[in-house]
């Protein structure tokens, strides 16, 4: 069983390269099908889930390469407008295939997605939303069928701020007939990438990072050569994870603003963060102190750092009170936590961490993609060697991490 082994206790020291954003280039990757000219997705990241999305393209006929860094897309040839349930259940970011397809074909028969096991995940806003648009919906045997005389725009009001209920609304409305405004949209920094994406094709959408989004529906779209966004979670995890061992590093290429909630609270644990350009560097405080957060939508802390941030405070001098309000199931790495030694108590939404002086190592599982990213940051920390296995979750969202780390002076052996 493939699986880390962590010999803990090194400060990590250097610099890190993060990778573009996953959250931004999955649905960067279903937005390349609404041209059939060339797209060029520079410094693509190799990760898991961006090969599942590329099996997804290529089951579509549409023709995908490498070219080192840079991913070339072209979808001149796509004929089918089908996911097969083997497909979507790879991974969440099947979704917004729904919208792609319906702009390209108006209609588009895909199985329920899959993803992270951290809640139910449903995907009636999305369903809501398109229907206003005047697509027909039917949902049979766990596929849903989508169908469209035509799209035409309006305003969409969507129950919660869903990032990818907001992208699958913009995918199917881009090329609609007239004006669709979000009002309530989310306003994560990848929803603003996929605007500017679609926009250096040739659409207009306005308003991306707030919560009313208008697009104002075109003809058709061009090919584009785009540069996404530096991965915000990646960049958080590592910040995260020098802290947790007392060290020091710089993280260039990512905007600060994107994950200024992660940073405030880092500088409350005691870390000293300077910022120049897209260069963060942090310098561990030494022992750190304990803080409280929250998760909810973008700009309250993001949801997808509460694991990390979890291993951090569980040896934090102090009591820290966590709230996980976006997803009901995000706490699975909680009992891995204790069997490393961290004292911490789920009510509910809620989680109580009494710090603890120092984790040690254990054999431990990772149930989730930053579930398993928490358990690399306590292994850090710990006395000992942690054997993290579940390692296929981590590698869907992280580019090799083990490799990074170790560059930083971490010991983390990567058994196949
Ligand atoms: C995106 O997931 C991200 N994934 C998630 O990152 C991230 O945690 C999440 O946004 C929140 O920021 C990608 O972008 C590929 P939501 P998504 O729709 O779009 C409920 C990671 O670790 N909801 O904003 O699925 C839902 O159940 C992943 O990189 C409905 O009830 O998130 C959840 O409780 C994990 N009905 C909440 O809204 C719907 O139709 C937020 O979900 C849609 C969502």
């Amino acid at each position: 069983m493939e699986k880390y082994l962590i010999n803990g206790g090194r400060k990590l020291s250097g610099k890190i390269k993060v990778e573009s954003a996953k959250n931004s280039v999955l649905p960067i990757l279903a937005a390349s099908v609404l041209t059939d000219e060339e797209v060029v997705i520079e410094n693509c990241p190799k990760i898991a889930d961006v090969t599942s999305m590329l099996k997804i393209l290529n089951s579509l006929g549409v023709k995908t390469r490498f070219d080192e860094d840079s991913l070339i897309i072209n979808a001149s040839g796509i004929l089918e407008y089908t996911i097969t349930e083997t497909l979507s259940k790879e991974l969440r970011s099947s979704v917004f295939m729904m919208g792609a397809l319906i702009s390209r074909f108006k209609k588009v028969k895909i199985a329920y997605p899959g993803g992270c096991d951290i809640g139910l995940r449903p995907i009636d806003i999305h369903i809501a939303a398109l229907k206003s648009l005047g697509v027909s919906v039917t949902e049979k045997e766990g596929y849903v069928n989508c169908l469209a005389e035509k799209l035409t725009g309006r305003e969409i009001y969507l129950d919660f701020p869903s990032v990818g209920a907001t992208e699958n609304v913009i995918l199917a409305s881009v090329m609609a007939k007239g004006k669709t405004e979000i009002k309530n949209a989310a306003r994560e920094p990848e929803i603003v990438d996929l605007m500017k994406f679609l926009n250096s094709m040739g659409a207009k959408i306005y308003g991306g990072g707030t919560s009313t989004i208008l697009i104002d529906g075109v003809e058709s779209l061009s090919g584009s050569t785009f540069k996404p966004i530096g991965d915000r979670i990646e960049a958080g995890t590592y910040l995260i994870a020098t802290a947790i061992t007392g060290g020091e590093v710089e993280i260039k290429g990512i905007d600060v603003k994107n994950i200024s909630a992660l940073i405030h609270k880092l500088c409350d644990n005691t870390c000293k963060i300077t910022i120049k350009n897209d260069i963060i560097y942090l310098k561990s405080g030494g022992k750190g102190k304990a803080f409280s957060f929250s998760t909810g939508p973008h700009p309250f802390f993001p949801t997808d750092l509460q694991a990390p941030a979890t291993a951090l405070l569980s040896v934090a001098d102090g009591v820290s009170v966590v709230t996980e309000n976006v997803f009901e199931m995000r706490y699975k790495h909680i009992p891995e936590l204790i069997k490393m030694g961290a004292d911490i108590t789920v009510k509910g939404k809620t989680a109580i961490i009494k710090g603890v002086e120092r984790l040690h190592g254990a054999s431990v599982t990772s149930f989730d993609l930053r579930g398993g990213a928490s358990l690399v940051v306590a292994g850090l920390n710990a006395e000992g060697v942690t054997e993290v296995t579940g390692i296929k979750h981590i590698e869907r969202g992280y580019f090799n991490m083990p490799q990074k780390l170790n560059a930083l002076g971490a010991d983390i052996k990567r058994i196949n």
